[in-house]
């Protein structure tokens, strides 16, 4: 599929990521493939997205401005489901097409195509992943409206979007190089390398260097720093664009760094008044007092489902019936950790260092009893004396709510029975 003429500002992106793609191309998914033949991580992954629906491995699923090889991972990841990738640049296509022939993707269609102009492929989908791509349109919402007339009832969408806070060094060196007329070729771009290296001890993009090996390379320097189009989110933005596209609020991929029990915002003297406001409220007051949230990545669904969106709760008792599974890249600690605490859990892929969850002994054994098939009211059961009834339901309803804020489960809430 070829595409007709484009805006001019999405034809210097194309022509920008044609000669820089990102991210950098990569031959071999092998070691992704092995991660994935884990059935828990693609549960895990599956009821991140819908906690309420049963599990499967069918569905139809788009990835939206694909760069180099996030398609043919999604492709790897769900070998029965239909995978579709587009994006603007041939070379990210023609990368995708190999990754397609070396690993017999024929699960995967990958096209040349712009996000604004989906529609003319005539699908829709499950899922759709969209990560690192809206915020270079010349117009994001055009571009979020037509993703959502291709998600199905009931869809869910993976969004990323860059946040500002986070990235005020990259607008600094961004204006920097403007200011002086630096362009996007292999020249400019080594001694733009170099300058990064002399930076002075403080300047507000030192963090983000030393955090991101990836400035490393070329490719990353130019897709930060010399992008033609590039725009961030603050939270209440982000809210505002995800309403207009007639979109709604899931969850954080992450959520542990916009909780207000998790990490060290639980305890700042304003917690308790923070607690008071509305969650979109809270995230947007987290993001200002963290301030180093770069970009944002979140699960949105269509404001008009019948099912409404996936939601966990633990407002009733429907919690009991949840069977917690837990995410991929979690680890327990059990050596040099504080005092009175049995264990430390941690999601390695927090970047916040604070985001962590110290345990008790009772917690501990319930934390261990999580197979991913029992639901919660089988882990008590098992697990807590019964004769304290009320305080074993107490003092589960608030572990596993922890758990949950801290990334470290996701819920199966397919199978909401009885109760105990
Ligand atoms: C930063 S890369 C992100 C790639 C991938 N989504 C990921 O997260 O690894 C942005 C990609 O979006 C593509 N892109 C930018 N504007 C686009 C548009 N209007 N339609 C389709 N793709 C676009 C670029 O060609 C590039 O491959």
């Amino acid at each position: 599929m070829h595409i007709s003429p484009l805006p001019d500002i999405a034809a210097e992106v194309q022509d920008f990521y044609d000669r820089y793609p990102y991210p950098r191309p990569i031959d071999n998914l092998d070691r992704y493939r092995s991660q994935w033949l884990e059935r828990q991580r693609r549960r895990a992954d599956y009821h991140l997205f819908w906690p309420t629906r049963s599990y499967r491995e069918d569905q139809s699923v788009l990835v939206a401005g694909c760069g180099t090889s996030q398609a043919a991972k999604h492709g790897m990841r769900w070998p029965a489901a239909q995978v579709t990738g587009i994006d603007l640049s041939a070379t990210s296509v023609r990368r995708t097409e190999e990754l397609k022939g070396k690993y017999k993707l024929n699960n995967l269609e990958i096209y040349q195509l712009a996000v604004e102009r989906v529609s003319s492929l005539g699908m829709s989908f499950d899922q759709i992943v969209c990560t690192g791509v809206l915020h270079h349109l010349a117009d994001p919402d055009a571009g979020l409206s037509a993703l959502r007339s291709v998600l199905k009832p009931g869809g869910a969408m993976h969004l990323m979007v860059y946040a500002p806070y986070g990235r005020t060094g990259i607008y600094m060196l961004q204006e920097f190089c403007r200011r002086i007329g630096i362009h996007a070729n292999d020249g400019e771009i080594r001694d733009l390398m170099g300058a990064l290296s002399a930076l002075p001890p403080g300047h507000p993009l030192e963090s983000l260097l030393s955090q991101a090996p990836d400035f490393q390379h070329e490719a990353a320097v130019a897709d930060a720093l010399l992008h033609p189009q590039d725009r961030a989110y603050s939270v209440p933005q982000l809210f505002d664009f995800i309403e207009k596209g007639g979109l709604t609020f899931g969850r954080w991929v992450r959520q542990a760094p916009y909780s207000l029990d998790c990490g060290l915002v639980a305890k700042i003297p304003q917690a308790a008044r923070m607690a008071r406001l509305s969650l979109p409220e809270q995230y947007a007051a987290i993001e200002l007092f963290r301030g180093t949230m770069a970009r944002h990545s979140l699960v949105v669904y269509r404001n008009d489902s019948a099912s409404g969106p996936q939601q966990v709760s633990f407002a009733d008792d429907a919690w009991l019936d949840y069977v917690p599974i837990r995410m991929a890249d979690t680890i327990c600690v059990q050596e040099r950790v504080p005092p009175g605490t049995t264990a430390v859990l941690i999601n390695q892929t927090h970047t916040c260092r604070d985001v962590f969850m110290p345990i008790g002994a009772t917690e501990k054994q319930l934390f261990d009893a999580i197979d991913g098939i029992r639901n919660i009211a089988d882990i008590v059961e098992r697990t807590l004396s019964s004769s304290h009834r009320t305080t074993s339901l107490t003092l589960a309803r608030t572990f596993f709510k922890r758990l949950w804020w801290h990334d470290q489960v996701v819920f199966d809430a397919s199978q909401q029975s009885t109760g105990v």
